[in-house]
């Protein structure tokens, strides 16, 4: 079965003070050596599956320069691509030029993912991250001029002292954009970022639920499918790359801090970019039980407005959900939805969707589960 790549380019230019992902400033030594390292990893590793999806994210893939960007591509020449991969890479704004569009397209990038995050200064400078709306708006037209209209626009919302009209300043400009894709994130303080350090608080709860259900609103009167918790798509474009994670399916990692599941395991790549450019890779394997499998489906699953899969779920354990966990409270009390094929969460239960998830795995049928392993 085709699979799915991830390869993580961990630089970026400036460094925002919200980010906790796992990137370093750009220095082109340092990213040649490191592509030299991925490619290493990349033959150690890669068994010679057919990809059906690969993903550059990071850090900022459109970081590296022109040179760099085109030893990242003909090293994915060690792949077997299907020829209807979805190629996606991560950008932003102030490092895609066109020249980089140009190559991006000739190697069969067809997907752009691009962070926005906020269109209003004030909020720009508590993120570390201005930008004009015009020069957004330039970037997108670019990415069509060379025929990439498979454009993601991330939006991060619930940020230190945003207000509901902030966030509708936002949602006016994102949807103006006319893009097909859009991820939404509610603002995570993480440890050892400026914010955290700064002692930011993080804003009322109930805002941050109101905005939610603003964004949700808004993005559906105006076409966008809300497919899963955070994520919106017109019709047609969904991401394959991101439903093979939803799905619990196998994907390869590779690069700084990427993880991978090629069933039973899973395995996380160092965070050390001193020990990745030694070659030293992994870091992490854990194997997975078919049991834990199958909450992983659970989890995954519920994200999905969809929700799990049943005749997927049969297929791949060979027992079906309903024998491994007794959620019919669940839907008795309209919490899950059932129907012939899925069971999913009803909508005024998406904020709560983690509570839900835990009350779903607690009624694991003990005797029945032990019976399928
Ligand atoms: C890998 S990052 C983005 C790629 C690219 N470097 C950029 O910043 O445009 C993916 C997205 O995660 C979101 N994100 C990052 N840190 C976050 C945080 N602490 N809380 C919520 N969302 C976050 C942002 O929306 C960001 O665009
Ligand atoms: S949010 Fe993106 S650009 Fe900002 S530091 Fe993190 S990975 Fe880099």
């Amino acid at each position: 079965m085709a699979k799915a790549c991830y390869i993580h380019i961990p630089f970026c230019e400036s460094i925002c003070s919200y980010c906790d992902f796992c990137k370093v400033f750009y220095r082109e030594d340092l990213a040649a050596s490191y592509l030299e390292r991925l490619e290493q990893e990349i033959k150690q590793k890669y068994q010679g599956e057919v990809f059906d999806t690969l993903y550059f994210g990071g850090g900022t893939p459109s970081s590296l320069s022109p040179s760099l960007l085109k030893r990242l591509f003909s090293l994915c020449s060690l792949f077997s691509l299907a020829p209807s991969c979805e190629i996606t890479m991560e950008a932003n704004i102030e490092s895609l030029t066109e020249e980089k569009i140009k190559m991006m397209k000739e190697f069969g990038v067809n997907r752009v993912s691009l962070g926005m995050e906020t269109t209003v200064s004030s909020l720009q400078q508590v993120l570390g991250r201005p930008f004009s709306k015009e020069s957004f708006e330039k970037t997108c037209s670019l990415l069509r001029k060379y025929g990439i209209s498979n454009i993601n626009v991330d939006l991060m919302y619930a940020l230190p002292f945003e207000t509901m009209e902030d966030l509708k300043t936002d949602l006016d400009f994102l949807c103006s954009l006319q893009v097909p894709h859009i991820s939404t994130y509610s603002l995570i303080l993480e440890e050892h970022t400026k914010l955290k350090i700064q002692k930011i608080k993080p804003i009322a709860e109930e805002l941050d639920l109101a905005m939610y259900q603003e964004i949700e609103k808004r993005l559906k009167q105006e076409g966008y499918q809300h497919y899963e918790i955070s994520n919106f798509s017109k019709e047609g474009y969904l991401s394959r790359h991101n439903l093979t994670y939803w799905k619990n399916e196998e994907y390869y990692g590779f690069g700084l801090g990427a993880a991978s599941y090629l069933f039973p395991y899973r395995r996380g790549n160092t965070k050390s970019l001193t020990k990745y450019l030694q070659g030293e890779f992994s870091f992490s394997e854990e194997k997975v039980l078919r049991e834990d499998a199958m909450d992983y489906e659970v989890m995954l699953g519920l994200r999905l407005m969809k929700g799990i899969d049943k005749k997927a779920f049969q297929k791949k354990y060979g027992v079906c959900l309903s024998s491994v966990y007794d959620y019919s409270s669940l839907v008795e009390k309209k919490v899950l939805k059932e129907t012939s094929s899925f069971v999913a969460l009803k909508q005024e239960y998406y904020y709560v969707l983690n509570e839900v998830i835990i009350a779903f795995l607690d009624r694991k049928r003990e005797t029945v589960a032990n019976k399928c392993f």
